[in-house]
């Protein structure tokens, strides 16, 4: 099968392979204003929090066209208003905020110039912020074999792969790096209710590319774990607290339990801008709540009686204490994270 492409930016537009229609069509949309951006990652046609990240820069780009200021400081009200906009489109994953801001800051920095020379700052910026997600994911890739032998099976949660980033991803980018380095892995995908990430994507995702991979629903992880068939769990987040409290796929917080209770290791991967220092602890993280539709049906199918009263957090929160560490690019952090997440960060 040919590479699939998450994410493009292609003459002046924003190229989405929507990952709703997954596994059954391959298909990719063009958007080109800041709102198409804003669906698209509201509605989860784009997901992960990286490839939200660099989708939100691209969005910042095409914002800065449909502001019509050519002054700045009636350019930059305008162009920040969008950015507000934006930042409403989902809450949990920090990359969307943390790229919005970046691209404000691009902005000020370059007031000095014409507004349609800050549009092609800001157009720079989004690519080095695509760019810098590539390297990224392949250095997380690169410090999480480190922590494994050869023939280990990993569990995995969600999608953190390819498809949740610019290319390999950073949960998943483990499984590239180990095929290209020849070190035999195998990976079990939790299916990840209610809308099957593990199964429509880090399945296909990972099964595409050849690698070792067995699917299974989320209520069987412990018999696995018991009959000694998980030697890591390996997971990506949405965004990390300063003292080490993971925001991750509802359910994450299930396999942390389970993890600890058979004593296998338990594994944060993550770009350095997912830490959010801001966040002292996992309790501040702001949780998405998305429509219960999504736990009453599956694929536009009903499984529950109309009128069904449903909870549909679309995040949880492993404490600190169940993580082994945290896999960033810069390094991996150990407990007692307070202390090595900033020195990592710093590195
Ligand atoms: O709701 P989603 O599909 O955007 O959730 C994605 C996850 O929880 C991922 O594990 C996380 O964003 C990391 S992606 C590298």
């Amino acid at each position: 099968m040919d590479k699939i492409q998450t994410l493009a930016w292609r003459n002046g537009k924003l190229v989405l392979l929507d990952q709703t229609l997954l596994p059954n069509e391959i298909c990719y949309k063009e958007l080109s204003t800041e709102k198409e951006v804003f669906d698209a990652i509201r509605t989860m046609v784009v997901r992960g929090a990286p490839a939200i990240g660099v989708s939100a820069a691209y969005a910042m780009v095409l914002a800065a066209h449909e502001v019509d200021k050519e002054d700045f400081e009636p350019f930059i009200v305008d162009y920040e208003a969008l950015g507000e906009h934006l930042s409403k489109s989902r809450p949990t994953a920090v990359n969307l905020n943390w790229a919005i801001n970046r691209m404000i800051k691009c902005a000020h920095a370059n007031k000095n110039f014409s507004v349609s020379k800050i549009r092609e700052k800001l157009e720079q910026e989004a690519i080095a912020i695509h760019n810098e997600d590539l390297q990224i994911n392949r250095k997380i890739g690169e410090n999480l074999l480190s922590l494994l032998k050869r023939g280990d099976t990993v569990l995995t949660h969600c999608n953190a792969g390819a498809l949740a980033t610019s290319e390999y991803g950073t949960a998943l980018s483990v499984f590239y790096l180990a095929q290209e380095k020849n070190f035999p892995l195998k990976a079990y995908a939790n299916e990840t209710r209610p809308r099957l990430q593990g199964a429509r994507l880090t399945s296909f995702e990972l099964y595409h590319a050849g690698v070792d991979v067995t699917l299974i629903s989320d209520n069987m992880a412990a018999v696995l774990m018991s009959q000694g068939k998980v030697d890591a769990v390996i997971v990506g987040c949405d965004r990390v607290a300063a003292n080490g409290d993971v925001a991750n796929k509802i359910g994450t917080f299930n396999v942390s339990i389970l993890a600890k209770h058979f004593n296998i290791p338990m594994y944060i991967a993550t770009p350095t801008p997912t830490i959010d220092f801001d966040c002292i602890t996992g309790e501040s993280i702001p949780i998405e709540e998305r429509d219960g539709e999504e736990i009453a049906t599956i694929n536009g199918v009903r499984i529950a009686p109309e009128g069904i009263k449903t909870y549909n957090p679309s995040f949880d929160v492993t404490p600190a204490e169940n993580i082994t560490a945290i896999v960033t690019e810069k390094g991996i952090a150990y407990p007692p994270f307070d202390v090595s997440l900033k020195d990592v960060f710093n590195n």
